[in-house]
């Protein structure tokens, strides 16, 4: 993952790295630091392991200035996260700093070569080689162009990367390389930025250039060159941001994973809206399109929607071959793609680097890309044939909530469309998908009866999340979210698949959660979380009925919501697996915004 930006301009940029880095943290928050062209002709380093706060701290005590620098946030993969292992790394010489973001899969053979020359490493990551790579190449052809050490440097390393250098030879002057990890940058009026995310350069200019995969750019103030990396002349791509970057606050709740839930409605209300608005655009993009099969892509919760809308599409008797299938294994066991295929790629921040991998295979293979998407601009929307927005405005808790809710109505649309073809069709949907804002209010609304559930499961570290149809996808939200906001172990399975082994591992008192809203399976899931109560385990019931259910009152802890009919309720019963983990999470004491290990946006594969 980790976030890169680097500046060069007349003026002091150190503030500004530290700027931009805030809208990059949710690409790592395990360390953060920057790296300046001071006044005393030498590079200045200041990094630290935590988060952007402590760098700032570090800042405050210990200011730098200068022209030109580089900055980081990282998300560790190769050695912890420790103040040494936090770019930006520097060459042994001082000479030459670098950040990176992604994985250099050849940088043990590059230690060795390193050493056996006497140049030793400090950290324990693979992102130093790439400083004394440098370095010993200008020793040895002093006075060597921007461009020559990206040659250099290309030829030797491996992997996927996204780098940004400075050096004290030519201290005006930062260089970006992208390979196979997203990079962009502005030049405005005496000022040259570059950027992982088009966010944090916004600021100084809604003219925004995106280099292509297997480009470069050496930048000072008042210029640009940018070449592929063997030093061919190229053209970036040109993109005007047409958004803004909201003002990120809590707004009186404690957390932001608590305001994005309450969120919820007026996210879905919003996605509704802008979704009718383009559906004519919708339904001409499928009509194009001869679609005999059509494959979900995502990853984590985003998958969740591709196996809602795949059952929703079984529901329906949609006569297609429709799968849901998971970014980091698609490339390499691909399913049979073809000009047949739509390929409905789903993410939340659209830089998930196994899903645009995914992508890429997909679109190569001739099928046609659909993205539902939460950040415009991003990776996913640009590279898909057609976007649909996700519309849930920014997301800045790590687990996804409130985008997870409209990528299941969006999954609800596209199946909607493909099984009606009718002009109305749109309209349909959103009045069906309608209430389900006030649905989910509703929930929210009776978040105390949640707090209860929380404080009876808080206490177990292991537990079981149960549904049949459409409720699966419920329970592996369900599961994943007290993973990473509770840290509590949960095992999402198909109901009726738990008696075939699973059901050993209950034991009396366990947790086991039950969602029974898919109608179609009613009478087998509650004969199922018989079976569980009859060996001692707690059932938390999850309905959707017109009235409490007795029957299913008796067999544990019971909460019902609107009956809305399938698949709406499943995706209301969205919003109480959020509760539930959140409070889950501050019963444990865990940090719900950030997550240990995670960071919001996966950049690496
Ligand atoms: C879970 C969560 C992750 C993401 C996954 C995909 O709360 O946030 O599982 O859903 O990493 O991310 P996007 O949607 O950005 O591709």
């Amino acid at each position: 993952m980790c976030g890169i930006v680097a500046a060069t301009s007349n003026r002091d940029i150190s503030q500004d790295l530290v700027r931009m880095l805030r809208c990059l943290d949710y690409r790592g928050y395990d360390s953060a630091g920057i790296s300046v062209f001071g006044a005393d002709n030498t590079i200045d380093l200041r990094k630290k392991a935590g988060p952007l706060s402590d760098l700032e701290e570090l800042l405050a005590e210990k200011p730098v200035m200068g022209h030109s620098g580089i900055g980081h946030t990282r998300w560790a993969t190769h050695g912890a996260p420790s103040d040494e292992n936090a770019h930006p790394h520097m060459s042994s010489d001082g000479r030459v700093s670098v950040v990176h973001n992604g994985i250099i899969e050849n940088y043990r053979d590059l230690i060795n070569d390193l050493e056996a020359v006497g140049v030793e490493c400090v950290s324990q990551t693979d992102s130093e080689v790439l400083a004394h790579i440098v370095s010993l190449f200008l020793k040895a052809n002093p006075g060597a162009s921007g461009k020559d050490i990206v040659k250099h440097l290309c030829r030797k390393v491996s992997g996927a990367y996204a780098i940004a250098i400075l050096r004290t030879d030519k201290p005006d002057e930062v260089i970006g390389i992208r390979h196979q990890c997203p990079m962009n940058f502005v030049c405005t009026d005496g000022l040259a930025a570059i950027s992982s995310d088009i966010s944090s350069l916004i600021e100084y200019s809604r003219d925004i250039q995106v280099l292509k995969d297997g480009q470069a750019v050496v930048m000072t103030p008042n210029h640009h060159d940018v070449f592929d990396l063997e030093g061919n002349p190229g053209s970036s791509v040109h993109v005007v941001a047409d958004w803004s970057v909201d003002k990120v606050e809590k707004d009186g709740f404690d957390h932001f994973l608590r305001k994005e839930i309450s969120q919820e409605p007026e996210a879905l209300a919003a996605f509704i809206k802008s979704a009718a608005s383009n559906g004519e655009d919708l339904q001409a993009f499928l009509a194009e399109r001869d679609i005999r099969k059509v494959v979900f892509l995502a990853c984590g919760s985003a998958s969740y929607s591709g196996v809602f809308g795949s059952i929703f599409a079984r529901h329906l008797g949609l006569p297609m071959d429709i799968s849901s299938e998971i970014g980091s294994e698609f490339r390499y066991l691909p399913p049979h793609v073809d000009k047949h295929t739509l390929m409905v790629a789903v993410s939340q921040s659209g830089e998930t680097a196994d899903s645009i991998g995914a992508l890429e295979h997909a679109k190569s293979a001739g099928a046609s890309v659909l993205a539902f998407v939460n950040v415009v601009g991003s990776s996913i929307d640009r590279l898909a044939d057609m976007s649909v927005r996700l519309a849930a405005g920014p997301e800045v808790a790590v687990p996804s909530t409130k985008a997870v809710v409209n990528q299941f109505a969006a999954s609800s649309l596209i199946i909607s469309l493909l099984a009606d073809k009718s002009p109305n069709s749109v309209t349909l949907w959103a009045q069906k998908c309608g209430q389900l804002a006030e649905a989910i209010a509703a929930i929210i609304a009776r978040e105390d009866e949640l707090i209860t559930i929380a404080e009876k499961v808080a206490g177990h570290q292991s537990s079981f999340a149960l549904g049949r149809g459409l409720d699966f996808a419920v329970s592996q939200e369900m599961a994943l979210k007290l993973k990473e906001t509770a840290y509590m172990h949960c095992e999402p399975m198909f109901a009726g698949e738990f008696k075939h082994g699973s059901i050993s591992l209950i034991e009396y008192g366990m947790p086991v959660f039950c969602f029974v809203s898919d109608k179609s399976v009613r009478r087998k899931s509650i004969s199922n979380i018989e079976e569980i109560k009859a060996r001692g385990a707690q059932p938390v019931i999850f309905d959707a009925s017109l009235e409490e259910d007795p029957d299913l009152k008796a067999l544990g802890d019971y909460f019902n919501i609107p009956a809305l009919g399938d698949p709406w309720s499943s995706i209301a019963l969205l919003a109480v697996t959020h509760l539930v983990a959140y409070h889950s999470g501050l019963l444990r004491n865990t940090n719900v915004d950030r997550p240990r290990n995670l960071a919001k946006s996966v950049t690496v594969e």
